[in-house]
């Protein structure tokens, strides 16, 4: 049987690592490319997820971070920094420990997800919280970045967009051809310019004869790229994608444009109802902002722009479990009583509280 390896080995010829870079690796990618006959049944064509929340540290980010710690363990780097809204942290510190390095993290203060800061603080990193925005965070972290001896591996860190574009050469390789359309969340946009990266470099080899159409989405509150100016107190509840002014901006509009795509948005209620209907439906937990490549979808499709018998596959960016506050707080907000459901230990009881 073939166990999967990594990111690195499974694509080493397509990334900028050398025989010599040691690989630190937590064997992430491979990923479950789950059907949806939910959202195929909508589309009128057939609908796939990408559940990168499957990843070692519950998110995409995994697939970047291989690939740029292994190359700064290999430049000889001692300590690294990054901004993050969570999921980058939490990746960051876990590949960090594996390799013995310093890990130094720097949040938007009261807006990280719990569990993304459970990682980081597990992981033994220092966590800095800042007051500001991820913006604010990413300026510092380049600072530092400049002025002491650490290694940047924020998504500006070109490295981190050669192991996410590996996401694009799996729905390749799994689905035997590029889809028609992929869909999926865009916060600082390193993603969606990773992935158009991965698609071009496996039309141009020959290994897919197309490359697909890009839809990016993005929190309405949160929507630079949409708007074309920087947002500069964006706000959603999808904390990993609260972000104003995307490092990858142009880079994302040329994925835009060359793929003949769209960025547009999406509302936190579209995103939270989304969210839940993943869950419920497909049994697919993500965290709200990887839910907003499929409520984007949704709003197409319900518009009608979503061209029939289309392969489309979507990405869900990270675990569900990152965020449990928000998901709670959701059942409450909907009638759920968590604490009046208490009931005696007694069938009877037990058979009328289930309906
Ligand atoms: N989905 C999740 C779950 C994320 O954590 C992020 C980004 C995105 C989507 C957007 O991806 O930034 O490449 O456009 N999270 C970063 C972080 C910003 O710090 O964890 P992007």
């Amino acid at each position: 049987a073939h166990l999967w390896r990594g990111v690195i080995e499974e694509y080493r010829d397509w990334l900028p690592v050398t025989a010599e870079t040691p690989v630190v690796t937590l064997r992430e990618g491979g990923t479950p490319l789950v059907h949806s006959a939910w959202l195929s049944g909508l589309v009128h064509g057939d609908v796939w997820l990408k559940v990168e929340g499957d990843n070692p540290t519950g998110s995409f980010k995994d697939r970047g971070m291989t690939a740029a710690i292994s190359v700064a363990v290999g430049e000889g780097a001692k300590a690294v920094v990054c901004a993050s809204t969570g999921n980058t942290s939490a990746s960051m510190t876990a590949y960090a420990a594996r390799a013995g390095l310093t890990p130094i993290v720097l949040v938007p203060h009261g807006k990280i997800a719990a569990g993304k800061m459970a990682q980081a603080v597990m992981h033994g990193a220092e966590v800095i919280q800042v007051h500001g925005g991820f913006d604010e965070c990413l300026q510092v972290s380049r600072g530092l970045a400049e002025r002491y001896p650490v290694a940047l591996v924020n998504s500006v860190n070109p490295v981190r967009l050669q192991g996410q574009k590996t996401a694009s050469f799996e729905l390749v390789d799994a689905l035997g051809a590029a889809p028609d359309l992929h869909v999926l969340p865009v916060g600082n946009a390193g993603n969606i310019s990773a992935y158009w990266l991965g698609f071009r470099e496996y039309a141009e080899a020959g290994l897919a004869a197309h490359t697909p159409t890009l839809w990016g989405f993005q929190a309405a509150g949160a929507a630079p790229l949409v708007s074309g100016i920087p947002v500069p107190h964006p706000e959603t509840v999808a904390t990993a994608i609260r972000i104003g002014n995307p490092a990858s901006w142009h880079l994302a509009v040329a994925a835009r444009d060359e793929s003949g795509g769209r960025i547009g948005s999406v509302t936190d209620e579209q995103i939270l109802a989304a969210q839940r209907e993943l869950a419920a439906r497909e049994g697919v937990f993500v965290e709200p902002a990887s839910a907003a490549g499929v409520a984007g979808l949704l709003a197409a499709a319900a518009a009608g722009e979503v061209e029939p018998g289309l392969t489309v596959t979507v990405t869900v960016t990270g675990h569900g479990l990152k965020d449990i506050d928000t998901a709670l707080s959701g059942l409450f907000d909907h009638g759920g009583t968590l604490v009046d459901s208490v009931i005696e230990a007694d069938v009877d009881a037990a058979a009328e509280a289930a309906g």
